[in-house]
């Protein structure tokens, strides 16, 4: 919150915005008297996020920089998954940094730390400007059209394919992804989704895991704890979830596009594909995909037949296949919204969208106005 504008007495020129802590941290005496209320002599708490799923969140301002950042904390964790899960996400946010460079899909990482013997940890990264996607579907999804919701899942898609190779995030639901405020180029080769996905402490990278050498680093205390607890938003679950996790084959990279096909519905239709009233339901639900999804495509043709419905329709199906192994990438899905987006690709024969679908970028049965392959083979 800015509460005033003060001119500096050694520089008149210069006007420095003086941002005061709102009430709920300038009373919160626990920050206070912990210290946590600046941390490092440098990261100042001002405001806390609220809405998040698990863990303690602030809006603040870096004093030596003077930029925005988001501080997450965690404190007194319980367990050394709970810990594991913190750094698990530090880690991510570095490695990922160097990908930043290409496309930016994740907020900076500025610094970590821990205090009082690692009782309480902290991670500060830039806070990002945009909109959370879950207040884009509440504010705008009922004025928008057809394209601009389907711009939103193939931008939300591309932001989604992971850099490093084998790696699931694993909680991708409406809160943890935002929307930059700027346009999208879909021409470019390296297309920029302006879009930040949020939350990587549930994260499983299997090649990190394959490589990790000791039992206490992160990756492994997440792996071995998988399929023990339920800490993720529920309603993303795939059906993998519930198998016995030491079974082979229970492969991780296609666990996000499950939540890829549920946002596509919603952003299609407005609704969510299941409802349910608790936990043991959605479980039981989940025995029932194959009608659920049927009855869902039927509501997205209805919503979309002469701007691609059934190909959309089609891709849904794909998402949500039981079995992972046969599920849909995020990365085929994103390419099959782009020949819907710019080449406005609306086939109605089933045929034709199950050859397109094997891979998109390579169809031949069609003369594209925008798309060509020599272009798509260099970059
Ligand atoms: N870098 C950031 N910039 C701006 N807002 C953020 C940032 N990271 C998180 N948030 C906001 O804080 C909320 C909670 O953060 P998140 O990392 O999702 O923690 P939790 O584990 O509690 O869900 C998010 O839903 C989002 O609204
Ligand atoms: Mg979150």
């Amino acid at each position: 919150m800015i509460t005033s504008i003060q001119i500096q007495a050694n520089s008149p020129s210069k006007m420095q915005i003086v941002s005061e802590p709102t009430p709920s941290v300038k009373e919160n005496k626990f920050l206070e008297l912990t210290g946590l209320n600046l941390l490092d002599g440098r990261f100042r708490l001002l405001e806390e996020v609220l809405g998040g799923k698990s863990s303690t969140c602030y809006f603040g301002r870096d004093e030596n920089s003077g930029t925005d950042i988001f501080v997450k904390l965690c404190i007194f964790p319980r367990s050394d998954l709970e810990r594991a899960r913190f750094k698990n996400e530090i880690d991510y946010l570095k490695l990922n940094a160097g990908f930043n460079e290409i496309i930016k899909k994740t907020p900076s990482y500025i610094a970590d730390g821990e205090l009082f013997d690692g009782r309480i940890l902290y991670l500060v990264t830039e806070r990002v400007h945009g909109t959370l996607l879950s207040d884009w579907l509440r504010a705008h999804w009922s004025t928008s059209d057809l394209q601009q919701r389907l711009l939103i899942a193939y931008r939300v898609f591309g932001a989604n394919e992971n850099f490093i190779h084998d790696t699931a995030h694993r909680d991708l639901h409406v809160g943890n992804i935002i929307l930059l405020p700027d346009e999208i180029d879909l021409y470019s080769a390296t297309p920029d989704f302006k879009t930040i996905v949020l939350d990587w402490g549930q994260c499983y990278c299997g090649v990190l895991y394959q490589y990790s050498e000791n039992d206490d680093d992160h990756m492994v205390i997440i792996h071995n704890g998988m399929g023990k607890e339920l800490t993720t938003s529920f309603y993303n679950l795939p059906p993998e979830t519930f198998q016995d996790q030491e079974k082979p084959n229970t492969g991780f990279n296609k666990y996000d596009s499950w939540a890829m096909g549920l946002l596509l519905y919603k952003l299609i239709t407005g609704k969510d594909l299941f409802s349910f009233k608790n936990i043991g339901h959605y479980a039981s639900s989940l025995r029932r995909i194959e009608n659920i999804v049927t009855s869902g495509c039927f509501d997205i043709i209805k919503a979309a037949e002469q701007q691609g419905g059934y190909l959309l329709a089609e891709i849904l199906i794909q998402l949500m296949r039981s079995n992972p192994s046969e599920r849909m990438s995020i990365s085929k899905a994103r390419h099959a919204l782009w020949f819907i987006l710019v080449e406005q690709f609306y086939p109605t024969e089933r045929s034709e969208i199950l050859a397109f679908l094997k891979n998109p970028n390579y169809h031949t049965g069609c003369k594209w106005q925008h798309y060509t392959i020599e272009e798509f083979d260099a970059s």
